[in-house]
């Protein structure tokens, strides 16, 4: 039928939307590039951006992970004080508003009713909202003032993987335009930098292999499965683990790697697998720290490091990138580990049970 033609020769849309993560990289540049060859967004957007004395960030799932990365980017490049909710408590339980508050929403699909709850009441409140969205036209694009598009091609698979890359990668476009609008010094070259990424996102799509059997040693007959890292690692570990768990059905969750043990250290049997990712220079050794108190209990850990920060112990050194970019190439790893896992689970991996690639009710 026309969806495997679609499908090409992959056994899953999941696997292809995986491997296109290069070409949309490439994608996005071009589309954010201006007539000097820099990565910008539209001056209103930017206007929108300085007025704003808060950013809050709205967004579910694996969209909300992104959010905890657009976070840092926006604070780090740009200055501006941002916080990330998940839609769905935003709209009951919502936190003391700044007075200049612009509102970033983030959605693949652009239909999530959680998210567009939240739009409808700030809209009414009389503020202004950005939407991020892979879906031109979508009800959350049409009803925000401002839209970003991802560039990253329809996606079918129910985990998402390359929506999730573009929202990062679009993320860092914005925070860097926002910043380089209100004069700070960033020294980064994003152009070049996502180049880089691109082509250390190649290496790893060929690297399946090595995924594949991460996938057979440490996950085929677990019940569960943790994910640490620390600081912008945290946040891809948490997406980690709803890779795995969305698609395997293994419990996982990831953690901030200093709070392991203030609880769910007690989970922690002879062989339970903790996946840690270690790319950042400033906590370098506070995760390996992290690794050694959960082997000693007898966890199996899977280090996956970055060239320059690697140990003798790790059991994948993605390749050297930017430090604040490092979530586009170290999610790839995991939406990679998780795949296997599904599959040699011979679970549904672009189908799993009791979910839906877009959730239009509350
Ligand atoms: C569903 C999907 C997730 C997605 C979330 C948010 O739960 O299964 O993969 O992250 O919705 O979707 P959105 O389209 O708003 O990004």
């Amino acid at each position: 039928d026309a969806s495997d033609i679609e499908k090409g020769t992959y056994p899953h849309y999941m696997l292809k939307e995986i491997d296109e993560q290069p070409l949309v990289m490439r994608k996005i540049i071009q589309a954010y590039q201006n007539e000097q060859e820099q990565l910008a967004v539209d001056s209103e957007i930017v206007e929108a951006l300085k007025a704003a004395d808060r950013l809050y960030i709205i967004a579910c799932g694996t969209s909300y992970h992104a959010g905890l990365v657009g976070k840092q980017y926006l604070e780090s490049l740009a200055k501006i004080p941002t916080e990330v909710h998940v839609a769905s408590e935003f709209v009951y339980n919502m936190p003391l508003l700044s007075k200049n508050p612009l509102f970033i929403f983030i959605s693949q699909s652009g239909e999530t009713a959680d998210s567009r709850a939240v739009l409808v009441k700030v809209k009414e409140m009389g503020y202004q909202a950005l939407t991020i969205t892979n879906v031109q036209g979508s009800t959350l694009s049409r009803e925000a003032d401002y839209t970003l598009l991802l560039h990253a091609g329809p996606e079918i698979a129910v985990a998402s993987t390359k929506a999730y890359t573009a929202q990062v990668s679009v993320l860092a476009i914005l925070a860097h335009a926002a910043a380089e609008a209100l004069g700070m010094k960033t020294n980064l070259n994003l152009v070049h930098e996502l180049g880089i990424i691109a082509n250390a996102m190649e290496m790893l799509c060929d690297a399946k292999d090595e995924f594949e059997q991460i996938a057979r040693d440490y996950l085929t007959t677990t019940r569960n499965c943790f994910f640490i890292g620390r600081a912008i690692d945290y946040y891809v570990g948490l997406e980690g683990a709803l890779k795995l768990k969305e698609i395997s059905y293994i419990q996982a969750e990831g953690f901030a790697g200093g709070e392991l043990k203030h609880g769910t250290i007690a989970l922690i049997e002879d062989g339970t697998p903790v996946m840690a990712l270690a790319t950042q220079e400033k906590v370098n050794l506070s995760i390996r720290g992290n690794v050694k108190e959960v082997a000693a209990r007898g966890a199996n850990p899977c280090i996956i490091s970055m060239k320059g920060l690697e140990s003798e112990d790790d059991r994948f050194v993605i390749p050297a990138v930017h430090e604040l970019l490092t979530p586009l190439v170290s999610v790839v790893p995991l939406q990679l580990i998780a795949y296997y896992a599904a599959l040699h689970r011979d679970c549904d991996v672009d189908k799993p049970r009791n979910l839906a690639k877009s959730v239009t009710v509350e």
